[in-house]
């Protein structure tokens, strides 16, 4: 089991997919299901502020993960009562909430029981902000991936530009800054580093260097 843990944009997941590749591991991005959960708060208009109306709203859900085709945009699918939050992951609203939800002690352990399933038989890369502390404490290995939130703002910058979109730096900044410390400063679970875990400062290495790097941690 391969536990990566960050902050929003320290490439977990396109760095996760790759070391997966190479190991024939399967990865998991456990963001997607804080983000369908907050797709799904939101389309049933349960105001997210309420922590006991979203933690009813997630018990009474049925969460269905599944990784996608390579190539996706996103790796890690997400059903919830059998509709697809996959497609809607990324919508703004989901982002500027998701950070709300993710913070409700209901949410976490609902999800992190799922995560422990899906990692149970081994073979695994999961991605998140509290693997190595807390959904997978015996992990193998555990890395904590940082960068600095200004290249973390360039980089997604960058990936919504290539994919056709638009992006303004300044904006993403300040998203980044808000996530980071909402994330890290939550009572259950805060983004942190596990005890033992490698850091990876990514500021200057590509996605083929922290690959190779956590592939030579784990082999
Ligand atoms: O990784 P990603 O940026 O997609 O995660 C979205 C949000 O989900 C994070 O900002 C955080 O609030 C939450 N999250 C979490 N614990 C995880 C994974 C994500 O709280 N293990």
């Amino acid at each position: 089991m391969i536990a990566i843990d960050g902050p929003a944009a320290s490439g977990k997941s396109a760095v996760g997919v790759a070391v997966a590749g190479r190991l024939g591991f399967r990865f998991f991005d456990t963001g997607a299901m804080y983000r369908a959960v907050t797709w799904l708060a939101l389309r049933r208009n349960v105001d997210v502020h309420d922590e006991a109306a979203v933690a009813a709203l997630v018990e009474a859900a049925t969460i269905t993960v599944r990784e996608t085709d390579p190539g996706s945009a996103e790796a890690t699918a997400v059903l919830v009562d059998g509709d697809d939050a996959t497609p809607h992951l990324r919508d703004p609203e989901v982002e500027a909430n998701v950070s709300l939800v993710s913070r409700v002690p209901g949410v976490r352990r609902a999800l992190v029981l799922i995560q422990r399933a899906l990692a149970a038989e081994g073979g695994v890369v999961m991605a998140g902000r509290d693997i190595g502390t807390v959904v997978l404490p015996d992990a193998d290995c555990k890395i904590y991936l940082d960068a600095s939130r200004e290249v973390r703002a360039e980089r997604r910058r960058r990936q919504i530009v290539d994919a056709g979109g638009e992006a303004d730096y300044n904006s993403l900044l300040a998203d980044l800054e808000r996530r980071d410390g909402i994330d890290s400063s939550r009572k259950t679970s805060p983004l942190t580093a596990a005890p033992g875990a490698v850091i990876i400062n990514t500021d200057s290495l590509n996605i083929d260097e922290v690959v190779e790097r956590i592939v030579e941690l784990a082999t």
